[in-house]
């Protein structure tokens, strides 16, 4: 694999130049103004895959966005790879923060900054290219490969998660390999074997049908916002428990060994504090910062609105105030016991005087990996190789739902090779992606195919 590797290393620059154009492409999944531009971006990553020599590619419409999906089973004999990414991305908002436009990708620093560069346009594209490399040089691939990249990720994978039920057998594998989660550090080959799981709610307090003046009424009526203050706060308790009732019941121990290897990350409070210039970290007591990012469940609201917020002072008894709340879960939690029982209590919680409205949003699943199978192993492996290091495992904080359906119905094991950085920005104004990084994913995945086909 050696000639691979220099071939990508002296045509890194033009897999950049197209990774710009990929990132050109305001693939923004959540608005109805982009929807042109998913079908755009699907086309794009469809000629990609048929440029790097994947043959079947189909661009399969579904009920919002589309999906793309592409195979060379050109190994008889061989296991099989289903590569996974979104091309979606998130919104761009607070437009007037980031420093170069969303879309105008630019490089400074030896980073790609563009809405998407490493959620999950970057990450996704190194699998591409890693297969056009190898079937450049060698005429075929030591495995067998099959690509799902969808446009629905950041909005629920509602798509993707019926069209696998519906088609198990074109996407049968061996293992789901997928970068969409992030580095231990820089430079540091990563095997993440852990996802939370979430759990998203709206909720809506109505006092009065109408604005009231605050002088005329106020401390007689009942103000949403105070009401929605109040409650909000009784969700934890002072050691910052979250107090839904049975929330922590299924909640599994970390194990012995998982705790060795925590111990052996290094993991230090005051650099990380320090590099995301947090004043001071706080948590659930007890836990370690580790432990209360990956295998610790928590509950954060997400944004709060009601009232006046335009400028100056407005005396005003709103007559709503609304808050977004969600809930990171970890195994064994049950999504739909954690829901009913979130609905119920907070319910509970807001006094006669209001009106309470609970939605739920939307939810996913968590997930940990087994560390023990051929394709964990040939990852760590290939990881190690492509960076000139040993190999971490770690958890992850985030979610991605589509990971344990597909873990479910093609019993297969994920393999999580994230390549991000937590410091990139992603869902955030100016969003970047390491190009070492890029370099080494594509180095990491032509590495793994090798390894696996062992
Ligand atoms: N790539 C992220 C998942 C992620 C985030 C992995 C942080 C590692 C660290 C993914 O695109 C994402 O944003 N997922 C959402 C869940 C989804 C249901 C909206 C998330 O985690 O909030
Ligand atoms: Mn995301």
């Amino acid at each position: 694999m050696e000639e691979v590797i220099k071939h990508v290393k002296s045509n890194l620059n033009t897999y950049v130049d197209e990774l710009k154009d990929y990132l050109r492409i305001p693939s923004v999944s959540t608005s109805e103004s982009h929807k042109n531009d998913m079908v755009i971006c699907a086309k794009f990553v469809s000629d990609k895959l048929k440029n790097a020599g994947m043959k079947k590619v189909k661009i399969i419409k579904t009920e919002r966005h589309p999906l793309v999906y592409a195979e060379w089973m050109g190994a008889p004999g061989k296991p099989t790879i289903l590569i996974y990414g979104h091309f979606d991305v998130q919104p761009v908002d607070p437009i007037e923060l980031w420093d170069t436009k969303p879309f105008e990708p630019t490089i400074r620093n030896g980073k790609i900054f563009a809405r998407g560069a490493d959620d999950n346009k970057g990450q996704n594209f190194v699998h591409i290219k890693a297969v056009e490399a190898v079937m450049k040089l060698q005429k075929k691939l030591p495995v067998n490969v099959k690509f799902i990249i969808e446009g629905e990720e950041e909005v629920g994978s509602e798509s993707i998660s019926k069209f696998l039920k519906e088609n198990k057998k074109l996407l049968a594998c061996d293992a789901v390999l997928i970068s969409d989660t992030s580095l231990y550090g820089r430079g540091i080959p990563t095997i993440n074997y852990g996802l939370r799981g979430l759990s998203y709610f709206e909720i809506e307090i109505t006092g009065p049908d109408r604005d009231l003046h605050s002088g005329s009424f106020g401390g007689a009526v009942a103000n949403p916002i105070n009401e929605l203050a109040k409650l909000i706060s009784k969700l934890h308790d002072k050691n910052g428990k979250v107090t839904i009732p049975n929330f922590y019941q299924d909640v599994q121990k970390l194990s012995e060994k998982e705790k060795e290897n925590f111990k052996e990350l290094k993991f230090s409070d005051s650099k990380f504090a320090k590099e995301y210039k947090i004043k001071e970290l706080q948590g659930e007591k007890g836990f370690s910062t580790l432990e209360r990012l990956w295998v610790r469940p928590t509950l954060d609201c997400n944004g709060i609105y009601g009232g006046y917020t335009e400028e100056g002072a407005k005396t005003v008894l709103p007559s709503k105030a609304t808050a977004k709340i969600s809930m990171r879960l970890v195994p064994n939690q049950e999504l739909k016991k954690v829901e009913k029982e979130f609905a119920k209590y907070v319910k509970s919680l807001a006094p006669k005087s209001v009106k309470i409205k609970v939605t739920n949003m939307h939810g996913g699943l968590p997930l940990v990996i087994p560390l023990d199978g051929k394709a964990m192993k040939a990852a760590a492996v290939a990881t190690s190789k492509a960076f000139g290091k040993k190999t971490v495992f770690t958890r992850e904080g985030g979610s991605i739902p589509i990971v344990v359906e597909f873990m479910q119905q093609l019993k297969a094991p994920a393999i999580l090779m994230g390549l991000g950085l937590d410091s990139d920005n992603i869902h955030s104004p100016n969003e970047h992606f390491d190009l070492s990084s890029f370099e080494k994913g594509i180095y990491s995945s032509i590495y793994f195919m090798d390894e696996f086909s062992k």
